[in-house]
């Protein structure tokens, strides 16, 4: 998730921008760069780092013009470095159009492009996707910045958000957006455009949300928007009152609430490119060059900690499951130091989201030493365990700010089902059932979508403030949704610092059970679909017996589930082995409107911290 910023105005544009890279801060920043022409010169300055240190490379640098465009990377493409960063241009000898080119979100078919354009003779400087759409518009430049721009969009697939200036073209800057957020900032006589509007707020508050398929050419004089077939647009200005801070989050709180509100968004983030329908696999890039090995492995070991460990768990049951490979989760801290046993044909497989975990930095490390192969799932490009690994997954969730895990989790679970489904297609899995799976994991956007609509959520706060005042809950799960159980638990601990332990349903009766009470309510995952529903029931039922509450996540199509449950979460139903996707979600909606309801600092709860760099 980057952030851009662009203006045409006449105030100082470096300060503008600058100002502006400020505010998109949050946004990710490995790095960033600035842009400005005056018809004379194109200056582009970059540098790793945050914002600051692009302002230390850019000091007594003269930045002319009244237009410029800045840009604040998250690595999804190559890893951080000064030619990888924004914005990017095209030929450096070009005499036809030298543009400077921002660019949010994923180019699926870069590479296709990339090949033809270096056919042609265009000569690339970075390993990114953005860099072809700088050469595109070049390569149709003929005599319109806008037409050129326009041409190359119709040649893209994928997320973007782009903002487009010009040597040639001194009073004109493009925007377009599809699946990827961008704003204009209307003011006088100046405008402005942004990934949000925190990117010009002090300067004006008037927007217009572009929308999905549309661009934008702005001039001194003013605006127009249409469609990517030149078909005009009008859109009326909106007027926003936010302060800054509360723009930074969306407009959300608590950035926990936002990210659980990304998900549909960071889980087709996630399978973006990845899923070949066709042949019923799944294509993960970063891991091709082990295809063999992994066609022959005989054991996995997946490492992680806190909430990764928890997508592990669920990647346990879901390989075993679809590719029949014994599957071994350990916790990191423990893995390092019991001399794990590494043999040939087992690979070693770490999940992170930061990836910089030092207890999962540590086992990485160990299991090489061992010669294991070094697998990744990290969510951080360029982090030292993506670094570090022999291949990997990346999940494209863009940075999570919250402390308490939420896109994260259900991004590695995605990435996990495709690899399972990889796993499972080389290991004699049908491409019909392969076809099937993939068919439900695309689905799973939209199904989470329904499931956080506004009546839904209002239900699940109403549950949640209703408990807050409780000591102590139990989580319960079977199957592929004893995981989910222990990461409902763990939210809740983290964020309301409500006592929770998660269990798998059936082990309940062998210690916990001790506990039930009329004050201590079991949050139970029961899907009606699920072979072992019937037991859950069962499970229930001894729950009952002992005066104890319970809340359920059960399926829409369940009217049963009420003669058990006092309380019910509803999640649409999706095949068992997705579950987790749909489960978690009304989990960490729970914990987090507990956690308001006690007047809890959400984003950055006590103790914790959101990368423990520390053993
Ligand atoms: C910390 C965070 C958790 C996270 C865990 C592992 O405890 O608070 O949210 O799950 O570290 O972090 P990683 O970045 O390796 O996934």
């Amino acid at each position: 998730m980057c952030g851009i910023v662009g203006y045409v105005g006449k105030k100082n544009v470096r300060d503008v921008i600058i100002e502006g890279l400020h505010r998109l801060e949050y946004r990710g920043y490995d790095s960033a760069g600035i842009a400005t022409t005056d018809g004379k010169t194109l200056v582009v300055k970059k540098a790793i780092g945050k914002i600051s240190d692009l302002e230390k490379a850019i000091q007594g640098i003269s930045f002319p013009g009244s237009i410029g465009m800045g840009h604040t990377r998250w690595a999804t493409h190559g890893g951080v470095t000064e030619a990888n960063a924004h914005p990017h241009t095209g030929c450096p000898w070009t005499k036809k159009l030298q543009v400077a080119v921002a660019h949010n979100g994923i180019i699926e078919n870069y590479r296709h492009i990339k090949t033809l354009l270096e056919k042609k003779g265009h000569m690339f400087t970075s390993e990114t996707d953005t860099e072809v759409i700088a050469h595109l518009i070049e390569e149709y430049a003929n005599g319109s910045l806008f037409e050129a721009v326009r041409a190359a969009l119709n040649d893209l697939e994928g997320a973007y958000a782009i903002v487009v200036i010009s040597k040639e073209y001194p009073h004109e800057l493009i925007a377009a957006r599809n699946q990827s957020p961008l704003v204009l900032g209307v003011g006088k006589g100046e405008y402005y455009i942004g990934s949000d509007p925190s990117a010009f707020v002090t300067h004006t508050r008037d927007v217009i949300h572009v929308e999905d398929g549309e661009i934008v050419r702005i001039t001194p004089e003013g605006y127009t928007i249409s469609l990517l077939d030149n078909t005009p647009i009008s859109r009326n200005v909106t007027h926003i009152d936010w302060d800054a801070k509360k723009i930074e989050k969306g407009g959300y709180d608590h950035y926990m609430k936002k990210e659980i509100d990304e998900q549909p968004h960071s889980t087709r983030d996630a399978m973006r490119g990845r899923i070949d329908i066709e042949n019923g696999n799944a294509r993960l890039r970063g891991i091709e060059d082990k295809l063999n090995e992994l066609s022959i492995l005989k054991r996995i070991i997946i490492t992680a900690c806190g909430t990764s460990w928890h997508a592990g768990l669920v990647g346990e049951y879901l390989i075993e499951e679809l590719a029949r490979i014994p599957v071994e989760v350990e916790y990191a801290s423990e893995f390092r130091y019991r001399s794990p046993i590494i043999e040939p044909g087992t690979a070693v497989l770490v999940i992170s989201q930061s990836g910089e975990t030092a207890d999962t930095l540590a086992a990485l490390r160990e299991a090489k030493r061992q010669g294991g192969l070094v697998l990744g799932i990290c969510n951080v490009i360029g982090s030292t365990i993506a670094r570090e690994t022999h291949s990997g997954v990346y999940l494209h969730a863009g940075p999570e700010i919250g402390v308490a895990s939420t896109k994260a989790f259900t991004s590695q679970i995605t990435v996990l089902t495709l690899l399972s489904v990889l796993l499972a297609r080389s290991r004699g899995m049908s491409q019909a059932r392969g076809q099937q799976l993939l068919k439900a994991l695309a689905d799973i956007p939209e199904k989470m979508t329904y499931l956080l609509r506004p009546e839904n959520e209002q239900a699940i706060k109403k549950i949640a403030e209703a408990h807050a005042e409780r000591n102590h809950f139990l989580y319960l799960g079977r199957g592929i949704n004893f995981p989910v159980a222990l990461e409902g638990a763990l939210k809740l601990k983290e964020i309301s610092y409500i006592h929770a332990e998660g269990y798998p349903a059936a082990e309940m009766k062998h210690g916990p059970i001790a506990l039930i009470d009329k004050k201590m309510p079991s949050v139970i995952i029961a899907l009606k679909h699920d072979p072992l529903y019937p037991k859950i029931i069962s499970n229930m039922e001894e729950i009952l017996a002992r005066g104890g509450d319970i809340i359920a996540v059960a399926t829409e199509e369940d009217g049963e589930i009420e003669k058990k449950a006092k309380h019910v979460l509803r999640v649409p139903t999706v095949p068992i082995e997705l579950s987790p996707l749909v489960t978690a979600l009304p989990l960490q909606m729970l914990a987090y409107y507990a956690a308001v309801k006690r007047g809890c600092e959400i984003d950055q709860p006590r103790n914790l911290a959101k990368s423990v760099t520390v053993e």
